[in-house]
């Protein structure tokens, strides 16, 4: 997929230059937290996932990087995946790496291009998220964007010593664009 142009960010398919930081990003505890486990493979895994990404759906490897428009540094990424071999749904996942420039708006914003982006681009129905129930700032940007929480999968992921309950989200078509009734 090629660029999306927000304001108030930009997404662009990673690059060979972005990948050391995306990497060390995964690999730092304070910057992942509460995120996930933290990634444990090589830099030469990681950087034959994201070369490999766009042939495979199921792919949880970054899709884009984020920058404040216009041609800031890289803060971000975000990707998308299939998370179920038979259902056809997709989920976003994201993380502004950088934490300098949380709290400003850019994950929301990233997140709110990428939705258009794959509702515009493919026949998908529903988009989903599944976070940590305690992860506040990923909660608020779900909500904010007009995610629905469908459920609770307790006891679904473990991170820093224990397992933590995970949020279902998801959002329709028609709830991301609802269309005129006299359209
Ligand atoms: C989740 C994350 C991507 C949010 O990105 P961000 O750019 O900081 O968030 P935004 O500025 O777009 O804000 C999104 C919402 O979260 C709220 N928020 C942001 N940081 C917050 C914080 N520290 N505490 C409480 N709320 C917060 C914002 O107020 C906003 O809600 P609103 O629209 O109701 O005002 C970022 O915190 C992050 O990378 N976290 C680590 C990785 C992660 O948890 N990813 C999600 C996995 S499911």
């Amino acid at each position: 997929m090629g660029p999306i142009d927000g304001p108030p960010v930009r997404l662009r398919p990673p690059a060979a230059a972005d990948l050391l930081r995306i990497f060390e990003w995964y690999r730092d505890p304070e910057v992942v937290a509460p995120f996930d486990r933290f990634g444990s493979e090589s830099f030469d895994v990681f950087r034959r996932s994201v070369d490999d990404a766009p042939t495979d759906p199921s792919s949880l490897a970054p899709r884009f990087v984020v920058e404040p428009a216009p041609e800031g540094p890289v803060v971000g990424t975000v990707g998308h995946y299939q998370p179920h071999p038979v259902l056809e749904t997709v989920e976003v996942w994201y993380l502004i790496g950088d934490p300098a420039a949380r709290g400003r708006g850019y994950g929301k914003a990233a997140v709110g291009l990428l939705l258009d982006r794959l509702f515009d681009t493919s026949a998908v129905e529903r988009i989903g998220i599944s976070c940590d129930v305690n992860n506040v700032p990923s909660v608020r940007l779900a909500e904010g964007l007009g995610f629905r929480r469908e459920g609770t999968l307790r006891s679904a992921l473990f991170h820093h010593g224990r397992w933590h309950d995970v949020a279902q989200y998801g959002i329709t078509r028609a709830e991301r664009s609802p269309r005129d009734p006299q359209g």
